[in-house]
């Protein structure tokens, strides 16, 4: 595997490749990768010739209370655990390359941007598609792959590109969790054994939801408080949200239908988890 920092050197390995007709899948990460990152790796293997991951703490996705300095990273386990995948190249450029000096320009997706998520981390969404824009910028891949673990940051990532036409085919992956139904994320290490038991709740919470809605209940603020009053009960857990919305405009729905996303964010002590579900 090769490991690039470069901008330039990056984009001269993807002439290189198309120059050879490859077909380049991309999957843009932060780091501290796990077998959710690894997940959307396997389904680039399987559909594109060569595939590059991106590794980069974004900074402009964080908000100024956020824990950008904090978010876990470890580039030797990640470009080693890319390596095994048998991944081509992994991309690693530096904030200072991303974000010269005099840097301007940013990419917002009105509306979409500021709903769910965007409501608790104003200006997430301009940070992550103006990341995103400028990686598909760089690696010109076909096809780029991002989990539904972060449903809003996919919905909305597919939006930009169909509004700004660049031409990636957006694959939008299962949420891989762990043994006992948490999903993986970077930020689990974060918590302690006692939350990470907690933590549980997000996952338990939306089961619930799903037993009732298969018996026939179709009433969205049933179901959100059904999920509410469980989530009141685990002391350590305080919901950031809890929405039932439209997949195509992130509007709440009164009925839940075929299709409706149910998505929180519950604070874990200190820690902010998020997960979801579509009917
Ligand atoms: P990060 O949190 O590192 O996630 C990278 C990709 O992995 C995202 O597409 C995310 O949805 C996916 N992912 C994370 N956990 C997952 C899980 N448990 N199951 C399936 N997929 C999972 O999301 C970002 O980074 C950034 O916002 C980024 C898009 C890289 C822009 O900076």
């Amino acid at each position: 595997m090769k490991v690039i920092k470069k901008i330039p050197d990056m984009k001269a390995a993807v002439r290189e490749y198309q120059s050879q007709e490859k077909i380049i899948g991309f999957v843009p990460t932060m780091g501290y990768l796990h077998e959710g990152h690894l997940s959307l790796v396997h389904a680039s293997k399987r559909k594109a010739d060569i595939t590059v991951v991106s590794i980069f703490v974004n900074p402009t996705q964080f908000g100024p209370r956020e824990d950008f300095r904090d978010y876990p990273r470890d580039f030797a386990r990640d470009t080693a655990m890319l390596d095994k995948e048998g991944v081509d190249i992994a991309f690693s450029p530096e904030a200072r390359d991303m974000y010269p000096d005099g840097y301007k320009t940013y990419v917002e997706v009105h509306d979409l941007q500021n709903k769910l998520c965007g409501k608790s981390r104003p200006g997430h969404f301009r940070g992550v598609c103006t990341v995103v824009l400028k990686l598909l910028n760089i690696v010109e891949p076909d096809l780029a792959f991002f989990g539904q673990k972060d449903a809003q940051q996919a919905i909305i990532l597919q939006t930009m590109v169909r509004d700004l036409d660049r031409d990636v085919q957006i694959e939008v992956m299962p949420i891989v969790r762990e043994a006992d139904g948490l999903a993986m994320s970077s930020r689990n290490t974060y918590l302690n054994q006692a939350e990470r038991q907690a933590a549980l709740i997000l996952m338990n919470s939306l089961r619930r939801a799903k037993r009732n809605i298969d018996k026939g209940e179709r009433n969205a603020e049933v179901i959100l408080a059904g999920i509410r009053n469980l989530i009141a009960k685990e002391p350590l857990a305080r919901i950031d949200y809890l929405e039932a919305v439209e997949t195509k405009d992130l509007n709440p729905v009164r009925e839940i239908t075929a299709g409706t996303l149910i998505a929180l964010a519950v604070f874990i002590g200190k820690t902010r988890l998020i997960d979801n579900m579509i009917v």
